[in-house]
């Protein structure tokens, strides 16, 4: 023992040699020798053996333990040089790909972990209750996994516990009461999660936090003042919950140290609370969408903040005017959004901070921010949604490092400057949608990624020059009177460009093979004229989603390969000249992800058969995964473009923009020429929300099996041949709001239903055997005729037939993508300028 501790001293203080003149390595490669406890190792083993799919990868950590080896040598494993017990575990992105059960006992065997550090190791399940047991334990980590259900109370006995994260995860429930045991730490990360309910009112036993981060979750109720009464407490992020109000806080006892206050996105409203221009300490300040009901704000309350870096008080709904002369005062502003308040500037403004990201979003701002001409750091720029006309001044172009410049929804009318006078920036994302631009067309940099120039008077050809953007992911250029075909040498972006929008111009000709981009997501060519076949190389496009080519003169059979894609949920081919059958026996399409079917208007023909639906999975089964907020954050910048469809729902048409019409379950196929019986599968798509059929040749009886589609909306049969009666059963639809079953031969008394009943008698007309309200033709007892029974049952045995076809296709988890792409049309300024101020 004391020869060992002697070695030690002299390693330690050659060490400090080599420290100073060489490296503190070499120091670090040559620990106290120690084998590690065989339980411990048999525990590690076990843990191991947990996760049988990790260590796959050769650079996985566990992929070098070995069992017969000490367990202090391997990766990930600290042992504590005096007792040789472990006392850190950390596989920091590691694919684990499984649960931490709480079975296992290994975590009994490793009592003695100060660390325990999983971040990363796509982990899910509960969090065992058994690591309360790791009463050593200092720094918890487990950041970035999947894990479920609440935090296990037992946390609250580890009261040695300097680190709690748990960010980006799934966590639900509350903030347990436990957790104010826990008086050692310093860091609570636990952002990005689903967690609700109120806070602690006090918190003040937290004596030593630091950073306290539980942004991106559904916290409700007030924000407690004992929070900001922790003296330690530097970093505040409370942003995007949903707490509702602020307690005006008292004095504080010491000087605060607050660097960090996020408040933004919740649902606070009332004045602005004075104690703000107290934390002069504050470096990053975000009040966004503070609701100060129309009231005035005293922006000299953020005069005394001098060390600010970030500001953000946008969408204040105050009647107050912002003087950016205000901040002509700060050094340091580095991030500043202003965005849907009103701004006013002088022209001899001139802001010494060296701006970044500027949010000028919606400020009733009338002329071009001619202080920006000295803003040289400035990257990110949004001054959409304003009054500014004329030309973009020529010096904005020379501002070094600019990127992301959004000026759509102005009265541009064109850009300033010689043809080139791009090309020396390297800006990347440019959106002059909704402006008055006209050609020419300008010369864009090679830098460029995101092009969205919707909604102008640019005219003619597509300009070839837009072929030279080689890295482009998006491309938008709805709305113009672009002419002329689509350019071949769009085949320049062939394995790039994700999103392609050339809706509503007038382009005309074939679709070219060698135009689509087998990288595209979204392809909206609708209101064109374009002809001919649509390109068969869309098959190679294995990440497409959403495929629009509505309102053109396409004259060709169902695109039936299109059905292997693995991620169409949008199929739009409305008003063509498709034409053929819908079914073919070598592939019936089982779109298993689509979720809205539009073929209507087209002369398409034949008779669909009976199972024609199953394996329509998303559906019969899908789950819509809400909107939810702390998605709008995943990684996404500023891609303002909107997917559009027309749809017709309860009578009548209409255009829907962006997310509007993504939750619905559509299908139309209206407008045909179809004929036979109306699949009975369709009964399977539980999930339908609009079906239109009208205007077809459909015969046979409405299936009384349509009772089970219990979200429909809207159900048009109208202008078929169909007969018999109206089943009753559809009364039981509770929202279905819409029916028509006008034009047809039906017959028999109208069931009484009250959602049957609420309809306009306009949509039973022209059917010669209907009566009874809302008809006016009364019913004479004779319309009782009995049903074919034997048919009906017959059929519904095949159906049952059919639910076992559509069980085979369950779908995965509900594929996200979408949801990212709609949520990419919300415009966060805020965002925008953090996605590179921080990377
Ligand atoms: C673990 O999951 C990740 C992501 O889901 C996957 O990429 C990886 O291949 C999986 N590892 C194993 C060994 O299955
Ligand atoms: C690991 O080694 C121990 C003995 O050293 C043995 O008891 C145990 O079964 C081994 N485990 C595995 C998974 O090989
Ligand atoms: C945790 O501790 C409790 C009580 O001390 C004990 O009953 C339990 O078995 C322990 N769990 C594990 C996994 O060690
Ligand atoms: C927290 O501390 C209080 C009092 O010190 C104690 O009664 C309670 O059991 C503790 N809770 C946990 C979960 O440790
Ligand atoms: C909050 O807790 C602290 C210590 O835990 C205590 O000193 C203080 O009086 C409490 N305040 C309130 C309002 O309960
Ligand atoms: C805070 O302190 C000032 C004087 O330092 C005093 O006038 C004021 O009333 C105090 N406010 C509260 C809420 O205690
Ligand atoms: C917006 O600006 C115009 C002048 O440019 C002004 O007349 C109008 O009052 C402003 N609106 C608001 C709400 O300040
Ligand atoms: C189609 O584009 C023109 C401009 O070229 C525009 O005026 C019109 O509103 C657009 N139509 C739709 C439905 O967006
Ligand atoms: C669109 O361009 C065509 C010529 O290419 C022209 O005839 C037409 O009038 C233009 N439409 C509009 C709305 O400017
Ligand atoms: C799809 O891509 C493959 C490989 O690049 C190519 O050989 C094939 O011709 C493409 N298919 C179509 C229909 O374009
Ligand atoms: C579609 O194309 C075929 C062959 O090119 C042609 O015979 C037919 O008339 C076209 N249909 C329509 C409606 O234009
Ligand atoms: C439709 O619902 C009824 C009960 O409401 C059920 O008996 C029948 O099996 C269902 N049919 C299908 C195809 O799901």
């Amino acid at each position: 023992m004391h020869s060992c501790c002697a070695r030690k001293i002299i390693v330690w203080s050659l060490c400090l040699i080599f420290y100073l003149s060489h490296s503190i390595l070499v120091c670090g490669s040559s620990p106290p020798k120690h084998l590690c406890r065989q339980d411990q190792r048999d525990a590690l083993w076990e843990f191991k053996s947990e996760f049988p799919l990790s260590g796959m990868a050769a650079d996985e950590k566990t992929q070098t333990w070995r069992n017969n080896s000490d367990c202090c040598s391997w990766d990930g494993i600290t042992c504590d040089p005096k007792t040789g017990n472990v006392a850190e575990l950390n596989l920091w992105g590691s694919s684990l790909n499984g649960s931490l059960r709480s079975s296992s006992d290994f975590i009994g065997d490793l009592k003695y972990l100060r660390v325990l550090r999983l971040s990363g190791c796509n982990l899910f399940g509960k969090l065992p209750s058994s690591l309360g047991n790791l009463s050593d334990l200092t720094v918890l980590e487990l950041d970035g996994n999947g894990f479920t259900g609440e935090l296990p109370v037992s946390l609250g006995n580890l009261k040695q516990l300097t680190k709690l994260l748990v960010a980006s995860s799934k966590l639900s429930g509350n903030f347990h009461h436990a957790l104010l045991n826990l008086t050692e730490l310093t860091a609570i990360n636990l952002v990005s999660n689903q967690l609700e309910g109120t806070l602690p009112s006090n918190m003040s036993s937290l004596s030593k936090l630091e950073y306290f981060d539980i942004g991106s979750n559904l916290f409700s109720g007030f924000v407690p003042s004992s929070l900001f009464m922790i003296p330690s407490l530097i970093h505040l992020k409370l942003e995007r919950n949903h707490f509702n109000s602020l307690l005006e806080i008292g004095n504080f006892s010491s000087p605060s140290k607050l660097q960090t206050l996020s408040l933004g996105g919740n649902r606070l409203s009332g004045p602005i609370p004075g104690f703000i221009s107290k934390l002069v300490g504050l470096s990053s300040l975000d009040l966004s969408f503070w609701d100060t009901l129309r009231d005035e704000v005293d922006f000299s309350t953020f005069l005394h903040l001098k060390s600010l870096t970030f500001l953000d008080i946008s969408t204040l709904n105050t009647r107050s005017i912002v003087d950016m002369s205000l901040f002509s005062h700060f050094e340091s502003l580095s991030l500043l959004s202003l965005s849907r308040n009103t701004v006013k500037f002088s022209s001899t403004l001139h802001l010494v901070s060296p701006i970044g990201s500027l949010a000028l979003a919606s400020c009733n701002i009338s002329e071009f921010p001619k202080f920006l001409r000295t803003q040289t750091s400035l990257f990110n720029l949004d001054i959409s949604q304003n009054q500014i006309k004329g030309k973009v001044p020529a010096w904005l172009w020379s501002l070094p490092g600019l990127t992301y410049v959004d000026f759509s929804l102005n009265s541009f009318t064109g850009f300033d400057g010689p043809a080139d006078v791009f090309q020396r920036n390297e800006i990347s994302m440019l959106d002059i949608s909704s402006n008055s631009f006209q050609v020419p067309f300008p010369l864009l940099p090679q830098s460029m990624t995101f092009l969205a120039a919707s909604d102008n008077q640019f005219s003619g050809e597509i300009p070839t020059t837009i072929c030279e953007l080689v890295s482009l992911d998006v491309l938008v250029l709805s709305n113009n009177n672009f002419s002329g075909s689509i350019p071949r040498c769009f085949e320049n972006f062939n394995t790039k460009l994700s999103i392609l929008h050339l809706r509503n111009n007038s382009l005309s000709g074939k679709f070219p093979e060698e135009s689509v981009s087998v990288a595209l997501i979204s392809l909206d060519v609708g209101r064109n004229q374009l002809s001919g076949e649509l390109p068969k190389s869309l098959i190679n496009c294995t990440h497409l989603e959403f495929l629009n080519v509505e309102d053109n003169m396409f004259n060709d059979t169902f695109p039936f390969r299109l059905r292997l894609l693995p991620g169409l949920q949008i199929l739009v081919l409305r008003s063509n000249k498709f034409h053929g059958s819908l079914y073919s026996p070598r592939s019936s399409p089982s779109f298993s992800k689509l979720r809205i079917i539009d073929i209507s208007k087209n002369l398409f023909t034949g008779a669909l058969p009976l199972d024609y639906f199953a394996g329509w999975s998303e559906m019969s089964s899908g789950v819509y995964t809400p909107d939810n907020k702390q998605k709008r954050f995943i990684g996404i910048t500023f891609l303002n473009y909107r997917k559009s469809v027309v749809l017709a729902n309860k009578g009548s048409e209409r255009e829907f923009l962006g997310s509007s019409f993504s939750i619905y379950k559509i299908i139309d196929v209206s407008g045909n020429r179809f004929e036979g019986d109306i699949p009975k599968s369709i009964c399977l798509l539980k999930e339908l929300n609009v079906l239109n059929m009208s205007n077809n040749a459909f015969i046979g009886s409405i299936p009384p099996s349509f009772s089970n589609l219990t979200n429909l909306q809207s159900l048009d049969l109208s202008k078929n041949r169909l007969s018999g009666k109206i089943p009753p059963e559809l009364g039981k639809l509770t929202f279905l709001a819409w029916m028509n079953f006008s034009y047809n031969n039906l017959e028999g008394p109208i069931p009484q239903g009250t959602q049957i009943q609420t309809q306009d008698s306009s949509s039973f007309l022209q059917n010669p055997g209907l009566c009874g309200a809302p008809l006016h033709k009364i019913c004479s007892g004779e319309e009782e005729g009995t049903l074919n029974q034997d048919k009906e049952d017959e059929e519904e045995d095949q159906v049952l037939s059919w639910i076992a076809v559509a069980i085979a296709y369950v779908p995965g988890v509900f594929c996200g993508f979408i949801v990212g792409h709609i949520l990419a049309s919300y415009r966060h300024d805020w965002f925008k300028g953090i996605f590179r101020y921080f990377s």
